[in-house]
């Protein structure tokens, strides 16, 4: 006689008190699992609030100082910094981009030197320097152009490393870049610099509140579809994961991440690799209009989402709720 089904089998037994669910577990989530991304500008003491992701700004370099501090205290391991870079310094090449000095670079260096214990992580893309708002160089069809774009992007990779960028993310989808930008950092001795892919990054309609937030949105010509994934693929994201890793990405991200989890489940089954998502900004922005308009607690849908990333299989999420969720889960 087996015992294998009700009433000899209860699974509502483990469920039925605080302790025996918190010992069954299965997937754990702390502020170790958080990469909290940041927006910079130009001035000093400044705090810009932005419209579109309500909760969330953008900082001087002396107050992204203090965030990266705040992260660090948190337990948060890694912050992702991104610029808003001034109309006048925005060109049709995005020459800004590889500027040693430029706004990116200086908030690079005031935390490698203020907060030495703490991650940066860094784009390498175009689109925050370049008139149009797309990631590359454009051609004459308004066809983003492969090989002359990835030639910026490792010099874009250099003098951010050169600045103390401990983590290159290029998130720009070219071909190639992977192995070009580690064939550069190696060269120039950053052995320890590491590339974080964003391996499968699609073409998503979730990315506006960013675009706002570093000043790109009002400029975009056309879309991004030339160059990141089609929504529909997903054998697609496993060919684009298989060649970063063979080009020399360290970990691999997706992008975005809730309605993605599919591909991070597969990505992480298929490679055995340190797999990141990126809960972008629309994803943040509806989950504060869900909880602005009552339809549901603010703090359970964070935790909640982000625990659904650890399930999925990811190491990490990068989350413009980090510090909030760092908060609720010390507390
Ligand atoms: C730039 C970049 C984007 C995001 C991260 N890096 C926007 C885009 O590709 O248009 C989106 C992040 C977010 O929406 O939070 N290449």
């Amino acid at each position: 006689m087996t015992h294998s089904s009700y009433p000899s089998l209860r699974l509502r037994r483990t469920r039925s008190s605080q302790w025996s669910r918190a010992m069954v577990a299965e997937t754990t989530l702390s502020p170790a699992n958080l990469i909290w991304p940041l927006f910079v500008t130009e001035g000093v003491d400044l705090e810009e609030p932005i419209a579109t992701l309500p909760g969330v700004s953008r900082w001087s370099v002396d107050n992204i100082v203090a965030r990266a501090r705040e992260a660090a205290d948190l337990g948060i391991p890694c912050v992702a910094l991104f610029p808003n870079t001034p109309a006048h310094l925005r060109s049709e090449r995005g020459e800004e981009a590889t500027n040693a000095n430029n706004l990116m670079c200086r908030a690079t260096r005031a935390i490698s030197e203020a907060v030495p214990n703490i991650g940066i992580l860094t784009d390498v893309a175009l689109d925050p320097y370049t008139a149009h708002g797309h990631d590359g160089v454009v051609d004459a069809q308004g066809r983003v152009l492969n090989d002359e774009t990835m030639a910026i992007l490792v010099e874009q990779a250099l003098v951010l490393a050169r600045a103390g960028a401990n983590i290159i993310a290029p998130s720009d989808m070219m071909d190639g870049r992977v192995g070009a930008i580690r064939t550069a950092l190696e060269a120039e001795g950053f052995h320890d610099v590491q590339i974080m892919a964003y391996a499968a990054k699609y073409a998503s309609a979730f990315y506006g509140p960013f675009r706002d937030a570093v000043g790109s949105g009002g400029l975009l010509k056309g879309d991004k579809r030339g160059y990141q994934m089609n929504p529909a693929n997903a054998e697609e994201a496993l060919r684009e994961v298989a060649l970063d890793l063979a080009e020399g990405a360290d970990t691999v991200m997706v992008k975005p991440g809730l309605p993605y989890l599919d591909i991070i489940r597969r990505v992480k089954e298929r490679f055995e690799v340190p797999v990141f998502a990126y809960q972008v900004s629309g994803e943040y922005a509806m989950i504060e209009a869900a909880a602005a308009a009552g339809a549901g607690d603010r703090d359970a849908l964070v935790l909640e989402t982000l625990l659904a990333f650890r399930r999925a299989g990811c190491s990490g999420v990068l989350t413009y709720h980090a510090a909030h969720a760092a908060r609720l889960l010390n507390a």
